[in-house]
């Protein structure tokens, strides 16, 4: 049985990744951080599910900015494998936070990768390190492949450019099996709230059912390749199973713009929009609905809030998965267009069962909030 340790275990890819591995037989542990309140729900289901998993999912405090944690855990467990997904990962937070940013996205990398060395675990364990399409920043081709140089253009994207180094110099400097998953945005029903797809979607099924009456966003202009969370951690897994270790872009070639993505939104709910005015003075309103919901005709749905803007943005991603389509036999399933309403349909139901336990009189705090 290959043991496999996961940092960020609580966060979108930790779930579905650790879903991933325990059904192919894994012993998974998982490093969470210390929180005031519980911070796990998307892996609750797995972790208390001892009776299908038989207890081969652990979970350890720990953080990427304790060395020693670290190498306490490695030690413990001598994983096969290690995914290094924890990070702090909101790119408009780095711009506030730019020192904690790379500290724990930049040089936990490397305090990792000390880990399995100084263990003397070089030739045995191998590692994934989550990088980024943010590495591309203000592109220098279209479409970015691994090949494409970077110009980060956000602390986060900086430190990630840290991380995404110190991982290729590792492999080289002391034959590690480590390897750079160049991922392209991917979202999911379980995507953090405040992120542009999940913001939308949480914001559109409140809409739906008269619990909100319009949103605030920023640039909807700027563009995204946009894929499924479940699809990339298949290919997470597929990168540490390659024969050599290498670094890989996981894109679906298609760009979108935020735009899009809400009109699709309101279309899943059989909501037509208008949008008048331009930059700031963007608006939408709802020229046409069906009646399901709680739509009105000519209801302002959507104003800009420049809050929302980036002091540098990165306005257009498009990825090349060649490389990993032919070395890993890898192929999103998933469009941006049956993602946006898996996510709305999702929320939807979210929303509809918070409202009939309101109604029946359950003081609810909804988890998401
Ligand atoms: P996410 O939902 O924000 O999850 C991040 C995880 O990292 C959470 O479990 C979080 O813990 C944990 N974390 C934060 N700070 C930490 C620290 N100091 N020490 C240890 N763990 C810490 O992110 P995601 O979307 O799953 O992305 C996973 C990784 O892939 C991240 O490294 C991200 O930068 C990278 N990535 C994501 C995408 C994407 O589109 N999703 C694309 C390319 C790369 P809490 O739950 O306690 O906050
Ligand atoms: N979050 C957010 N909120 N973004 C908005 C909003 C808003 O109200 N309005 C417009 N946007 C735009 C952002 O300016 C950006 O151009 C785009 O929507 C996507 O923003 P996010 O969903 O926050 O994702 P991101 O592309 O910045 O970063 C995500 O993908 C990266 C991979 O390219 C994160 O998951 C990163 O961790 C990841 O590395």
């Amino acid at each position: 049985m290959k043991k496999a340790i996961i940092t960020g275990v609580t966060g979108q890819d930790g779930a579905y990744l650790t879903e991933l591995l325990l059904e192919k037989g894994y012993e998974v542990h998982g490093i969470k951080r210390r929180s005031s309140l519980i911070n796990t729900e998307r892996i609750d289901h797995l972790y208390e599910d001892t009776h299908v998993y038989n207890k081969k999912f652990f979970l350890h405090y720990g953080d990427l900015s304790d060395s020693s944690n670290l190498i306490r855990v490695v030690q413990n467990v001598q994983p096969d494998e290690i995914y290094n997904l924890g990070a702090m990962s909101h790119v408009r937070v780095s711009f506030d936070l730019p020192e904690y940013c790379a500290d724990v996205d930049g040089i936990g990398t490397l305090r990792l990768m000390e880990a399995v060395r100084t263990l003397g675990l070089t030739e045995k364990t191998r590692i994934y390190q989550a990088s980024t399409s943010e590495l591309y920043g203000k592109v220098q081709e279209v479409p970015q492949s691994e090949k494409t140089p970077f110009y980060p253009r956000s602390p986060y994207a900086v430190a990630k450019m840290y991380a995404f180094w110190i991982t290729v110099n590792y492999r080289e400097a002391y034959n590690m099996f480590a390897c750079n998953g160049i991922l392209f945005n991917h979202e999911s029903p379980q995507r953090g709230e405040t992120f542009v797809t999940r913001k939308i979607t949480r914001a559109v099924a409140k809409m739906a059912l008269g619990l909100q009456d319009m949103m605030f966003m920023g640039n909807i202009h700027s563009q995204r390749d946009w894929g499924h969370a479940k699809d990339y951690v298949e290919g997470m897994y597929r990168i540490l199973q390659h024969d050599t270790p290498e670094d890989f872009v996981l894109a679906t070639g298609v760009t979108t713009k935020i735009k899009d993505f809400i009109i699709r939104a309101f279309e899943r709910l059989h909501v037509e929009l208008e949008f008048k005015g331009e930059g700031v003075d963007e608006t939408a309103y709802v020229k046409s609905h069906d009646n399901t919901y709680a739509f009105k005709t000519g209801q302002q749905v959507l104003a800009i809030d420049p809050r929302y803007f980036r002091p540098t943005e990165v306005d257009l991603l498009i990825g090349d998965a060649s490389k990993a389509r032919n070395l890993l036999g890898w192929e999103p399933k998933y469009t941006w267009q049956s993602l946006c309403d898996e996510m709305i349909d999702s929320d939807v139901e979210l929303f509809k069962k918070d409202t009939l336990l309101r109604k029946a009189g359950f003081e609810i705090k909804n988890q998401y909030e």
